[in-house]
Order: structure tokens, then C-alpha cells, then sequence
């Protein structure tokens, strides 16, 4: 059953309904300001750090769902309804909500009345703009009260949901015409506050959410709004809101607009006040005269959808099927950028207090948007290495405001190192740009014991090599890409960590073969940057590694029909046939692969027909099984989890793709594409009351077979799988893949599909690369062709900018 539907011209998908399955979300803001906005109107918005500089409150975990954002009531003569429903669920005569690249309009008709409000975070500006329109589509006259309302974050997110005592007597407010100003411990510490104006005169205003709301109501019903009037109160201590009252008359037909604008203020230490207790507004003032007018409001919207244009066209596809590629085009490198902005921070499954920055993660982030803004690409790496140990083993988290390492958590993550490869080698692979590598990176932050990128390369590829287990297979410490395969922590205790609390570290002998399958993966991008600084003998001396890595995943990893997963504490392998349960994992089936061990040997393929067998479902690939059904103590998390759910053989959209990818290895183009459409959300649109969460992006697990119910997916947004499935269709599937000289082209796809066309910007030119597949082929390219030329080899760019028009003929 659907619940919208995709509107591509606009870019937007459009929900017709707002009791979705789920609240289904989108973010506004790509730099510094950003937004979380549901199709009913809830979410909160932050300024640079959820945790720390939050703006509005937000209740995760409510009831009902979805409480607190950024309301509009309506008082129509008695009659009080919202545009989005939510909170007073007052029933419309018409709804539409349209969530596009970083803008959402929300639509509702009542009782002859029509109210839209278009959010969005402009570029450049650190504000959250609303523009409110009523109109009046009745036969008559209408008096209509229309009534703002956010309710403030006293700044410190957790401090906020947990410091009463303190909070509830801190909270201050400035009123002047129709700003509202929230200047809660501005008076000492803080050099910040958040300003809500509109650009209109108002017949009052709240600022104390008890006074409007009434202390026993809910968002659902404020008094201010059904008494049909604003108490004038200034806030002091409780919980400061903020809320305009507008009196509006309609005549029929007639439209008004407003707009409504929430800033972040910033000023100068020493330069606070404007008098005593006054704070100085320059920098509100300078917010809110960009939004004085529609035309103001217009322009803004325009520059937004010309940076989403823009970026976004640097990929495009346009084939016979429809839902590859508003994929492709629009939504999944849309949730690239938002994956690489937010990490795992703030989503409606992450509170905005918890997790850091992962090096693994934002290793893996960087994969899906390093094509859309390389600089930045390069800036995140940067950081990253930063976090790095002289040892070349890394913290598994840091903190983005003080880009330090995560002392909590701590390394011994043993997969870790390698990504942060993985991401260097898709850099340079994207920009040609070998300079990274000679910058000087510290180690753990130490501006006194700093090395070269490359260094920082090397130590990263030896730390396996050094930490080598009783089967010559890597240690894999705390865990390794599976952050829930605890093989030397035996938890018992309520509360522990299970990643961290390490108690089998003295004779540390499990092993993973999915670091081995990762290392050889990346050994040859380390070994083409080695020769490209002209260090032919690290090359050499890495290669002979990466053999004998190959050599002990098939001498000790292989199980006979699929590759091992693990090697336990006490030696007994994990992933096997022999086990009782989890006898067969996916992640090294699908690492192995992708660094090709066992292809020429066949095993890859009977691998891949293992996973097929045993793993997949209707919905896409398990992660293991079967399902563990009791806890054991040698595995961990993993097996904390009921069978069907997360790591415990729930379809872990994250690694999917590398099934995918590893059937491209192969060459096997039909299971490829079934493969990346199982999980792929717009293939999924249809199902919406099972799958609930949104149809325009990946969530990151969808319950497994062993669950209740099969097909759910929860965890949307903030996943590694936007990065690895975008990773995925351009460049396994669609074949067009950056490398160090220029564009290889090499697709693998359905033989179904006999023509598709790709447009690619690289390194300053476009390629406009058109694959004719009429010869039903599933892999493999008779001829390159690009303006007029044969090519063998790569595309190269000459970086001027030039139109390049390619034709690729596959069988
Ligand atoms: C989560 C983590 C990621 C990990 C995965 C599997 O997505 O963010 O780092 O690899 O779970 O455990
Ligand atoms: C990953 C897993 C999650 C686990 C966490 C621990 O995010 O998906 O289940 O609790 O890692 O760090």
C-alpha cells in the first residue's frame, strides 16, 4: 500500500496521507544549520552539534509519536485545526505534503480554508524559514487566527532532558515587536541565542509554554488557541516557547502569506549587549532582513534548488526503469550528503546525544559523496587520520566539535585502520589529486608527533599484518565491521559495554575473515599509491602480505561451500557448517569476493550460490543463520538480539551491496541487479504498511524472517548503506568507476536492459556515456568509442571543462 507517491520533475516525493506507517522525515540544511522535519510538522532543528547547540525540543520516544516541532494552528472562527494534522488531528479536507532536496511543503485544507507552509534552511544563512499562506477558498469572508509555536532547547540536549532543578528556573525570553528572542544562559557562558520573528505585526505573543498551553494539556489542545487569545507573558525559568498570534482577514479567494524565521545568533565575546540585560540583535537583525518579502523568500528557495541541482547532476542516469533512477539521480545521493552531514547523530532513531563520529563510518560515508564535494572529502579524511595511533590502530569514535578521539570507547576495533584506505585510494580514484598523501597528519591528535598521509596508509595496512592470529587470519579485538561480534568480551553484567569491557584480551586469539577478506580488498589501492610515491619496494613488500592473506583465507577461512566467518576465543570457528547456529554469515562472503579471493578457484561463485540459498529472502539478504536463539557468552551482542532483529540474521541493508558487488565480480548481472532491488526503498514503495519507514531512503536493518514481522525496517536515514549502495549501481552496476588515470566503464546489469545513458562529471569534463546493450549481455564491453576515437583503457579528462560524448557497445 502506498502512501504518496515519487513526483520526479519536482524532485520531491509527495505523501497524500498523514498518518504514514512512520513519521517519514527530511532534512533541511546542508552546512551549518539543519533541520529534522516529519510530514506532520514535528522534529527540532540544531545548530552545528544536535547535543550541543540544540535550538527546539523534541520528545523522542513520546506518546504519541512524533512530539514537538514547529506547529501552525488555526482558529477559524471556533474551528481549530493544523496544515499537517499533527498535534491537534483535527480531520482536513485535503492534505499534501511535499518532502524535496532540502526544503518541505505542507499542505492541509479545512472548512473552505487552505494553509501551506514551505520550511526550509536557506543556504549561506543560519536560520530555519517558513513561509505560512492562507487562503481562503470558501465562498465568504473569513476571520482566521493563525498561531506559531516552538517550544526552546535550553541548548545542552541531554542537560536539558535531564537537569530540571537547575533548568526549570534558567529559562529567559526578550520580546521586541514581533521577535521572540531565547537567551537562556546567554547572561553568562554562552555567546549565543535563537531568535523566531515573522515579518508581520502580531496581535500577541506566548513565551511560556505552561501559560499557552495549559499545564495539563497536551500539544493537542492549547488553551491560547481555543480561548482565541495570547497571554503577552514573558517567560521566566520553566520551559520557554515561542508563539505569534496573527488575526487575518480573508476576503474569498484572497491569499495571505508570512514568514516565519528561526535563527541562530552568534556575537563577539566582549561585544554581548546592547545595555544592561539587553542582548545585542545585529546578528538577528542581519538574519532577518534576507526574509522581509515573497520575493526574498522566492530567491532564497531558488539558490536552494540550484545547489541540489548542481550537486546532484554530477551523477545522473536515464534508463527504461523509472525507480533505478530517481534513485540514482535523486534520493540516494541526496541521503549520501545528509549520511556525510549528519553521521549518526540525529535521526528518529538516533537522540542527537549519543554516538560521535565513527572512523569506520565516516570512512564508509565518504565513499557515497566524494564525487559531490571532493574538498570536503578530503577535509573529513584529514580529520579522521587524525584520530589515528602511532600503532596505526584508531579511535572507533570522536567527537565532531572537538575532532578528538572517543577515550570511552577507545581503539581495538580491528577493521577500523583499513577504511580509512579505502577512503584515501576513492579520493585520489575521484580527483587524481596524489597531494593528499605528502600532508602531515598527527597521530592521536598530537600536533608534536605528526607523519605523512601515506604514513598514516602504512601503519593503517600494517596493523594487520601485525596482529596476526593462531591461523595466520586477523585479530579482530573488539569487533570488527560487525560491531556486535564480541569474541573477547564475555559480558554478563547488566549495563556493560559489550564491545568494551574486554576480558579475554591475555592470549587474544580470535580471529576474523572478514578483516582478511577487507585486507586484500584494499591491498591493491595501497599498492598503486606506493608506486605512485615511487615507492616501488613497499609495493612489492605489501603485495607478498596480501598473498599470504589470500593463501590463509583459503587454507583456513574456507568452509567448503561458503567462507568462514570467525575464529572464537577459544579457537572454535564461527560461520561454519559445523556450528549449531550462525553456520554462515554474510560479510565475508561478500568481502572475499569483492577482493577476489576464490574466483579463479571457483569458490566465489559457490559462495555466492550459498548466500542465495541460504540467506536471502523476499525481502533481501540476512545476515547470518541461522538466527542465534540464546545468548552466548562468547559471541556477544550479536546474540542478544531476537532472531530476526539487527546483527542476529536481520537484513542488514549495509552489506548487502557488497553481495551485489561481488556478484558483478562474477559477472553475474540479473542476481546483481535482484540483489540491489530487494532492499532498494523506491522498488519498496508499494509495501509502505510493512516496510513504515520512508520509501525515498535506505533504513539501516529490515527484519529478518526469523522476526515477527518480516519486511519491517526501522533505523532509517543515518546508515552506511547510502554511501555502499550508491557505491554500488554507479559504479559496479552502471559500471562507471573513477580510478587513478581516469574512468574505467565496465557495467554488469540485467540483460534485460539493453540501453542506458549516464552523464558523469569527472575532474572538470562531462561524460555523456551511452550503453547500448541490444546483445542481452550481462557483463563485458566490445568497444569504448568516445568522441568519434576508440578508446582502450580508461576516459581520461582533459579538465577544461569539455562535453565528451562516449558510446559503449556491451556483449
Ligand atoms: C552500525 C554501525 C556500523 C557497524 C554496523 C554493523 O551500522 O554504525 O559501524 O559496522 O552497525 O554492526
Ligand atoms: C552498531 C550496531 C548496534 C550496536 C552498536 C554498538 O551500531 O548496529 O546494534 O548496539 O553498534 O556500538
Amino acid at each position: 500500500m502506498k502512501y504518496g507517491y515519487f513526483d520526479d520533475r519536482a524532485k520531491e516525493y509527495v505523501i497524500t496521507r498523514p498518518d504514514t506507517p512512520y513519521p517519514w522525515i527530511n532534512y533541511l540544511g546542508s552546512e551549518d544549520f539543519f533541520s529534522l522535519i516529519s510530514n506532520s510538522g514535528g522534529g527540532y532543528c540544531f545548530y552545528r552539534d544536535a547535543r550541543m547547540l540544540r535550538i527546539t525540543r523534541y520528545r523522542y520516544n513520546n506518546v504519541p509519536t512524533d512530539g514537538g516541532g514547529r506547529y501552525f494552528y488555526i482558529n477559524d472562527g471556533g474551528d481549530v485545526w493544523c496544515p499537517g494534522w499533527m498535534p491537534v488531528k483535527a480531520k482536513l479536507d485535503s492534505y499534501e505534503c511535499r518532502h524535496g532536496l532540502g526544503y518541505t511543503v505542507i499542505t492541509g485544507e479545512r472548512g473552505g480554508l487552505k494553509c501551506s507552509d514551505t520550511a526550509m534552511v536557506p543556504v549561506g544563512t543560519p536560520c530555519e524559514a517558513h513561509r505560512v499562506v492562507l487562503e481562503n477558498v470558501s465562498g465568504s469572508a473569513k476571520d482566521v487566527d493563525l498561531y506559531s509555536f516552538v517550544e526552546f532547547c535550553l541548548w545542552n540536549a541531554l542537560d536539558d532532558q535531564t537537569n530540571f532543578q537547575r533548568n526549570y528556573s534558567i529559562g529567559e525570553v526578550e520580546v521586541i515587536g514581533s521577535a521572540i528572542y531565547h537567551k537562556t544562559e546567554y547572561r553568562e557562558r554562552r555567546n549565543h541565542y535563537a531568535v523566531f520573528s515573522v515579518n508581520a505585526d502580531i496581535a500577541g505573543f506566548d513565551t511560556d509554554r505552561e501559560t499557552f498551553m495549559g499545564l495539563y494539556n497536551g500539544f493537542d489542545s492549547p488553551d491560547a488557541v481555543y480561548e482565541n487569545r495570547s497571554r503577552n507573558k514573558i517567560a521566566s525559568g520553566w520551559a520557554p516557547i515561542g508563539s505569534h498570534h496573527i488575526k487575518a482577514h480573508l476576503e474569498p479567494g484572497e491569499r495571505k502569506s508570512y514568514i516565519f524565521v528561526l535563527g541562530y545568533c552568534e556575537n563577539p565575546k566582549d561585544d554581548k549587549w546592547e545595555a544592561q540585560d539587553v542582548i545585542n540583535k545585529r546578528p538577528a537583525e542581519a538574519i532577518l532582513s534576507k526574509f522581509r518579502t515573497d520575493e526574498q523568500f522566492e530567491s532564497e528557495m531558488e539558490k536552494l534548488k540550484a545547489y541540489w541541482e548542481k550537486l546532484l547532476s554530477t551523477y545522473s542516469v536515464e534508463s527504461a526503469d523509472e525507480k533505478l533512477d530517481r534513485m540514482v539521480n535523486i534520493w540516494n545521493q541526496y541521503q549520501c550528503m545528509v549520511t556525510f552531514n549528519m553521521s549518526r547523530s540525529a535521526s528518529y532513531f538516533e537522540s542527537g546525544i549519543g554516538r560521535g563520529m565513527g572512523f569506520r563510518d565516516s570512512s564508509q560515508d565518504l565513499l557515497g559523496f566524494v564525487h559531490l564535494i571532493p574538498e570536503r572529502a578530503r577535509e573529513r579524511l584529514v580529520d579522521i587520520a587524525s584520530t589515528q595511533m602511532a600503532d596505526g590502530s584508531a579511535y572507533h569514535q570522536y567527537q565532531p566539535l572537538t575532532k578528538k578521539g572517543n577515550t570511552d570507547v577507545g581503539s581495538g576495533f580491528n577493521d577500523d585502520p583499513l577504511w580509512l584506505i579505502f577512503g584515501v585510494a576513492a579520493y585520489v580514484k575521484e580527483t587524481g589529486d596524489l597531494s593528499i598523501l605528502d600532508e602531515q597528519v598527527p597521530f592521536d591528535n598530537d600536533e608534536s608527533n605528526t607523519a605523512t598521509m601515506m604514513e598514516h596508509l602504512k601503519r593503517s595496512f600494517d596493523h594487520v599484518p601485525n596482529n596476526l592470529g593462531p591461523h595466520g587470519l586477523p585479530l579482530i579485538g573488539h569487533a570488527d565491521w560487525n560491531d556486535c561480534l564480541n569474541l573477547n568480551c564475555f559480558s554478563d553484567t547488566p549495563g556493560q559495554s559489550f564491545q568494551t569491557a574486554s576480558n579475554r584480551e591475555s592470549g587474544d586469539v580470535a580471529e576474523s575473515v572478514f578483516i582478511a577478506g577487507m585486507f586484500v580488498a584494499v591491498a591493491p589501492d595501497y599498492i598503486e599509491l606506493c608506486r605512485r610515491c615511487g615507492n616501488t619496494a613497499e609495493a612489492e613488500r605489501a603485495k607478498t602480505e596480501a598473498d599470504k592473506m589470500y593463501d590463509s583465507v583459503l587454507k583456513y577461512g574456507w568452509d567448503g561451500a561458503w567462507f568462514l566467518r570467525a575464529y572464537d576465543a577459544f579457537g572454535e570457528k564461527i560461520g561454519s557448517d559445523e556450528c549449531d547456529e550462525g553456520k554462515i554469515f554474510i560479510e565475508p562472503q561478500g568481502f572475499c569476493v569483492m577482493a577476489g579471493i576464490g574466483v579463479k578457484e571457483g569458490l566465489a561463485k559457490r559462495a555466492l550460490d550459498s548466500v542465495k540459498e541460504k540467506l536471502d529472502t523476499k525481502y533481501g539478504i540476512v545476515l547470518n543463520q541461522p538466527a542465534y536463539t540464546r545468548y552466548h557468552l562468547e559471541l556477544g551482542e550479536i546474540s542478544s538480539y531476537p532472531p530476526g532483529y539487527k546483527e542476529n540474521a536481520g537484513i542488514f541493508c549495509h552489506n548487502n551491496p557488497w553481495i551485489s558487488i561481488a556478484e558483478t565480480v562474477i559477472g553475474r548481472g540479473n542476481r546483481a541487479f535482484e540483489v540491489y532491488r530487494k532492499t532498494c526503498p523506491a522498488y519498496l514503495e508499494d509495501i509502505s504498511e510493512i516496510h513504515r519507514t520512508e520509501p525515498y531512503v535506505y533504513s539501516q536493518m529490515i527484519a529478518g524472517r526469523d522476526a515477527v514481522n518480516h519486511g519491517e525496517a526501522k533505523n532509517s536515514w543515518l546508515t552506511g548503506t547510502a554511501a555502499w549502495t550508491f557505491w554500488n549501481v554507479s559504479r559496479y552496476i552502471l559500471g562507471v568507476m573513477p580510478d587513478y588515470d581516469g574512468l574505467k566503464i565496465d557495467p554488469c546489469i540485467p540483460d534485460t536492459l539493453t540501453a542506458f545513458t549516464v552523464t558523469r562529471r569527472f575532474r572538470g569534463d562531462t561524460f555523456v556515456i551511452e550503453v547500448d546493450n541490444r546483445a542481452h549481455a550481462e557483463k563485458g564491453v566490445k568497444s569504448i568509442v568516445c568522441d568519434g576515437s576508440p578508446v582502450d583503457g580508461v576516459l581520461r579528462s582533459s579538465g577544461t571543462g569539455a562535453i565528451h560524448s562516449v558510446k559503449v557497445i556491451m556483449g
